[in-house]
């Protein structure tokens, strides 16, 4: 099938299994035309807990699909391909958890979202790049021991009074980002607004003027009286910005990344997800009982 057949046939599909199909915006701009919802963790999520189609198609990450089915356990969740991991959500073992929790006993333990709903479940609560800083400050506790990101947790730092204990994780498409090239950059465009995600280091966020979740990212630069800007995330993320944003110019900090794993969904994987329901993400129990109570501590803050 071409790409206009496979839109069809997916936009047919998803009548037909009253399914709603939610991508992120690091996904291919081919998904964007089978997309309910375009947006970043915290919308998708909230998104996924409040739908009442039968099925969730999500074009993302596993631990994404895996936060729709414990928001929505009743929902088939399909995740169109099973292999599309984040590597920075798997950097955290429940023993580590289990080892920081023992050396900072007095600690509240939060996670990013970009985790196991097995680490998720042994975390007190946890947040997006959205909303981290209002959560952590909800807070009733003076030390934060947090999981996996060690930049998020370290921009954290810079807006609370609490002291923030990261573990070392990091996403390797924002720990990638070069100093040196994103100077160069605002060397040939003096005008430009940086606007960064959090998940990059702090010798990025430093030059950053606006630092933002990916959906946060458009409207700074919708509501900025800019015109060119340098963004410092994924790739693709740029791809994005210009189809929302068209009458503004946006060049990268620097990035030579995409990240492969929110890259691995292509029409043909979502066509196929609907036609054999497929892959299901299902949580045991067991885990998802503690790891609901986790994402919903969240949910009431923010
Ligand atoms: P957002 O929640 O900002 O979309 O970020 C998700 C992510 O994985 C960024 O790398
Ligand atoms: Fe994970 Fe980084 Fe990819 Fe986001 S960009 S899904 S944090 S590897």
């Amino acid at each position: 099938m071409d790409e206009k057949q496979l839109v069809k046939e997916i936009k047919r599909l998803k009548k037909e299994k009253n399914a709603i199909i939610l991508v992120h915006n690091y996904q291919r701009p081919e998904i964007y035309q089978v997309a309910d919802l375009l947006g970043d963790s915290l919308e998708l999520a909230k998104k996924a807990a409040e739908t009442d189609k039968d099925t969730i198609v999500f074009c993302g990450v596993h631990f994404m699909a895996e936060t729709a089915k414990l928001l929505n356990p009743s929902k088939k969740v399909l995740l169109p391909e099973i292999n599309a991991g984040c590597p920075m959500a798997d950097m955290v073992k429940p023993e580590d958890v289990a080892r920081m929790r023992k050396e900072h006993p007095k600690a509240v333990v939060a996670c990013y979202i970009n985790t196991t709903a097995e680490t998720k479940a042994l975390c007190d609560i946890c947040v997006t790049s959205a909303n981290a800083v209002d959560v952590i400050n909800s807070l009733d506790a003076d030390e934060v021991i947090f999981v996996p990101d060690m930049n998020l947790g370290n921009y954290v730092q810079k807006f609370t009074k609490k002291k923030m204990i990261p573990f070392q994780g990091y996403c390797h498409v924002h720990h990638s980002f070069d100093e040196e090239k994103l100077k160069l950059a605002k060397e040939k465009y003096p005008k430009a607004v940086v606007i960064a995600h959090p998940e990059c280091p702090e010798f990025i966020l430093k030059h950053a003027d606006e630092i933002r979740s990916t959906s946060g990212m458009i409207t700074a630069a919708r509501d900025s009286d800019a015109q060119e800007f340098l963004i410092a995330t994924e790739l693709g993320m740029i791809e994005r910005l210009k189809l929302e944003v068209p009458e503004k110019t946006f060049y990268s900090a620097g990035a030579i990344r995409v990240c492969p794993n929110m890259k691995k969904t292509f029409l043909e994987s979502v066509y196929k997800a609907l036609r054999d329901d497929q892959y299901e993400i299902e949580v045991p129990e067991a885990i998802a009982t503690k790891a609901v109570e986790c994402v919903n501590r969240m949910m009431k803050v923010k």
